[in-house]
């Protein structure tokens, strides 16, 4: 797109964040308006998300109204998940709001719920929308990594080197749970830059016999400390619940469990994070420009590609088996992956 402002059919557009939050929000709305501003472009801010759309907290944005926020966490134009979008009377409200501020478009920054609500949108009243993969959980498929992924991989790691710290001082094992409804992205890098010895994915079938079998071999050899982190969304349970099935077998074992939340969902953007979002959320607004419509702007291979919503929301993306091979034989504890024992491997593919 050249960088001449743009002659079409849009006269106003807005933004909005929607779902959990992510680190880097605010410097995707940065580039929206930013990008508007420099277009000759109206723009405006949808406070609350869709629950703000329906209600009309719409404010109008300028260059000014987004100085000093590419370093902050959260969102300036807040979020939440709205029930009431999931409704077609919620919709009809939005739309009548959408009409009343004479909005031509929107760019959307959130995850999957925010996408869904964006597709059902744009079926019912063709309002054009493209979106920005705004979610920690880096699970939408058509972008390599979601703004907010990185940040929150590098709080959960500085969490797993202070846990580390003071379980190789007690030599305790920590189950380490971090957050992933239902992905092991941020499990499987904070596990590799962590040095766990082992992590626990709801993409693999993660055997908790296996995890028992291997702590009792290794405590019977010497005393040491382990580290094995936990996606909340795993198909054995919640880091809890793992854990008191390993105490329960191995009850000598001093067990531990760390679930490190929310702080995963702050702070300030790491500069990964910065980029991304800016890249996303000026790459968003001048696909809007450009007529794109109902999909999810994306950086591929160093490529900004549009993926549609249906395929970002559906499409499994696959997760780097290789990154999950390499965590055990890295660990260098006695954990081996013993390729023909079907019983003694951690991961088996569903
Ligand atoms: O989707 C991002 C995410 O942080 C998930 O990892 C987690 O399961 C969920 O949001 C938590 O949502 P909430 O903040 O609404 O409890």
């Amino acid at each position: 797109m050249s960088n001449k402002k743009v002659e079409n059919k849009f006269k106003k557009v807005a933004v909005l964040t929607s779902g959990g939050d992510a680190p880097g929000m605010n410097a995707a709305i940065r580039a929206v308006v930013r990008g508007a501003v420099f277009y000759g472009i109206d723009v405006c801010g949808i406070v609350r998300g869709y629950d703000g759309l329906i209600k009309g907290d719409i404010i109008p944005m300028d260059g000014y109204s987004v100085s000093n926020i590419i370093q902050r966490g959260g969102t300036i134009l807040k979020s939440a998940r709205s029930d009431e979008f999931r409704t077609k009377e919620g919709r009809a409200a939005a739309f009548e709001n959408i009409k009343k501020h004479n909005i031509d478009g929107i760019v959307a920054i959130g995850g999957n719920g925010t996408f869904t609500g964006a597709k059902i949108f744009f079926a019912e009243y063709g309002v054009p929308t493209v979106g920005v993969p705004g979610t920690i959980d880096n699970d939408l498929y058509g972008t390599d990594f979601t703004v907010g992924y990185d940040t929150a991989v590098n709080t959960a790691l500085s969490g797993i080197d202070k846990i580390r710290d003071t379980a190789d001082a007690h030599d305790r094992i920590f189950f380490v749970e971090v957050m992933g409804r239902d992905s092991g992205y941020i499990a499987i890098r904070s596990a590799i830059g962590g040095g766990a010895e082992l992590a626990m994915i709801p993409e693999t079938k993660t055997s908790t016999s296996y995890v028992i079998e291997k702590l009792k071999e290794v405590s019977s050899h010497s005393k040491s400390s382990h580290i094995i982190v936990v996606a909340e969304g795993d198909e054995e349970g919640n880091a809890q619940e793992i854990a008191n099935r390993v105490k329960r077998a191995v009850p000598h074992l001093d067990i531990k469990v760390t679930n490190l939340g929310h702080i995963q969902r702050g702070g300030s953007p790491t500069a990964a994070d910065r980029v991304l979002a800016s890249r996303l959320g000026l790459g968003a607004l001048e696909g809007l420009l450009e007529g794109r419509s109902n999909v999810m702007a994306g950086v591929i291979n160093r490529s900004l590609v549009y993926t549609s919503f249906e395929d970002a929301i559906f499409k499994k993306k696959s997760y780097n088996k290789e990154l999950v091979r390499m965590i055990e034989i890295l660990s260098g504890r006695s954990y081996r992956f013993r390729v023909n024992d079907k019983d003694r491997v951690p991961y088996k593919e569903e």
